[in-house]
């Protein structure tokens, strides 16, 4: 077997759980123009220009994942965290900077720890902004995990719920466990005294094999909704072990057939403004990463290419 520079590989880090990516946050706001300070003027994001554009519901994209924003008489609450990835950590406090006076009757705040900038929206929901970094795997932009604070005693059994129902990678560590939803992506359900009630805000993941969890759901009486022919959803997370219920999350589970599994979508480059304007620099470019994968091949193209027209290739 061929190893280029007699290099082995971890062969195992490239495995992927059968979640594959997670893709929205829904989350009730009170006010769009409120929110629109917040997601796009502060953290910089974009609202998606083709969809939901009207004053019911507005997406907001975060690299390859969104926020769903409906317009509702009382905003919801995630109970935890949801941990983005944005580059550029001086730019981002500039602009929450910026927009502290436009947010200042609400519940806006922001702090910058170590490794994240901590932001809190206009009603509450806290979101924290990582640098991108190893940790999230190469993400430059993107919705990297969504945090729960769960009942004490509960992260065995939920790690145990996904394992089993979605065979997906989950783990324990310490007092929290996490789960694989995607390539840098997790959901972290870390054990908690904080006891918030469910006000009905969900997640939305897409999965490879859609039938096999579809069956352990039915089986165990945990379904809440056959949406359509790519898309149903669970509430209740139970210990796969006695049933009891552990959590309660309403889970989007979709398909890679479902239409917009990898739609495309649109991410500007907050920087660009009208008095600095810099012509073809609008959409966001991620920076360079610097890394390079091998290619055992190149040396096979250079003779054949030498051999075909008798001059070196570059
Ligand atoms: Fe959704």
């Amino acid at each position: 077997m061929r190893e280029p520079g007699g290099k082995r590989y971890d062969r195992s880090a490239e495995d992927l759980g059968n979640i594959t990516a997670l893709e929205h946050v829904n989350l009730g706001i009170a006010e769009q123009g409120l929110a629109t300070v917040f997601y796009m003027s502060g953290l910089g994001l974009t609202r998606d220009p083709y969809m939901m554009t009207s004053i019911d519901n507005m997406w907001v994209n975060v690299g390859r994942s969104q926020f769903h924003l409906p317009t509702m008489a009382r905003a919801q609450r995630l109970r935890g965290r949801v941990g983005l990835v944005i580059p550029d950590r001086e730019a981002l406090l500039q602009r929450l900077h910026r927009v502290k006076d436009m947010l200042r009757d609400t519940r806006f705040a922001f702090v910058e720890h170590k490794d994240h900038v901590e932001t809190i929206c206009p009603w509450g929901n806290r979101i924290l902004c990582h640098d991108p970094s190893s940790r999230f795997e190469g993400m430059a932009l993107g919705m990297a995990y969504v945090e729960f604070d769960v009942p004490r005693g509960a992260v065995d059994g939920i790690a145990g719920f996904y394992r089993d129902v979605f065979a997906t990678g989950a783990r324990v560590e310490g007092t929290a466990a996490h789960v694989s939803v995607g390539i840098g992506q997790e959901l972290i359900f870390r054990e908690s005294d904080a006891a918030e009630a469910y006000d009905g805000h969900h997640i939305q993941v897409y999965v490879a094999n859609f039938s096999g969890p579809h069956g352990k759901l039915v089986e165990r009486g945990l379904l809440t909704e056959e949406s359509n022919q790519h898309q149903y959803r669970f509430q209740q997370i139970a210990d796969p072990a006695t049933g009891k219920a552990l959590f309660e999350i309403e889970h989007e589970i979709r398909s890679l057939r479902h239409p917009l599994h990898a739609r495309p979508l649109v991410n500007r480059n907050p920087l660009q403004t009208n008095r600095a304007y810099i012509p073809g620099r609008d959409g966001w470019v991620p920076e360079p990463t610097g890394s390079k994968i091998d290619d055992p091949r190149m040396e096979m193209r250079r003779k054949r290419f030498a051999e075909a027209t008798g001059r070196a290739a570059d």
